[in-house]
């Protein structure tokens, strides 16, 4: 296995793993560095990843100056490699919505996290994120999604994941992938809320969707998220 590293909006940092053995066709594992006078790393990876990711952190920014550490929701793809990070880098910090930081972070993290408030901004030097608390979409009851404003760029985990070995960026067809994802893993918590909170995401206008399995985005990043609120409705009201 080896980490590509591609750039998806200025100073907006792809890393990706692809791992062969998930499921009939692989799927990539994939981190989002933003490098600025803060860096962030939103997904740690794998414990297992490491090696390559850090490897891979090193290429765009010194490991050490890592200064946010942020994902998700609590899964080892997300943040398995957090203590790691807490580990490899002193001045880092977890940042993640207080109700995760009380539930889990506060006993699983090496150094306490850093609990942010739903729609708080984390200012990183020339950019900035915005932490949104979107519990259970996709799934995990402490989920969030990180906007950054400066680039409209979404960095929306697992939703929208799509399976194989693929480009680090479309512009064309995500549902339709995300679809077939669905369907192999069945991995959205399917709730009433899902499609309207996915709905308010769309209010952003994300010009970039960053996913976490699979290529990223580029494109009507609303229209995107409406369609993928659609899908989950239909979804839902299937399951009735
Ligand atoms: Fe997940
Ligand atoms: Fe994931």
């Amino acid at each position: 296995m080896h980490t590509t590293v591609d750039e998806i909006a200025p100073d907006v940092f792809r890393l990706a793993t692809f791992v062969p053995d998930v499921g009939p066709t692989g799927m990539s594992f994939n981190q989002f560095l933003i490098r600025d006078e803060q860096p962030l790393l939103f997904h740690t990876g794998a414990r297992r990843l490491f090696p390559l990711v850090s490897e891979a952190i090193g290429a765009l920014v010194p490991l050490k100056s890592m200064r946010w550490i942020a994902f998700g929701h609590l899964e080892s793809d997300e943040c398995g490699a957090m203590n790691n990070l807490l580990a490899a880098a002193p001045q880092a910090e977890v940042a993640h919505g207080a109700l995760g930081c009380m539930v889990s972070l506060d006993d699983l993290a090496d150094r306490a996290p850093v609990p942010l408030a739903d729609g708080q901004v984390i200012e990183l030097g020339e950019k900035r994120v915005r932490h949104i608390d979107t519990p259970h979409v996709p799934h995990g009851w402490d989920a969030r999604v990180l906007y950054e404003e400066t680039t409209g760029t979404l960095f929306c985990g697992d939703l929208f994941t799509n399976l194989g070995d693929v480009p680090a960026v479309v512009d064309d067809d995500v549902l339709g992938p995300a679809s077939e994802a669905e369907d192999m893993f069945g991995a959205t918590c399917l709730t009433p809320q899902t499609a309207p909170k996915i709905r308010e995401l769309a209010e952003l206008a994300p010009s970039t969707l960053a996913i976490m399995h699979g290529s990223s985005f580029r494109g009507d990043g609303a229209a995107a998220l409406h369609g993928l609120a659609d899908a989950y409705e239909r979804r839902l009201a299937d399951s009735a």
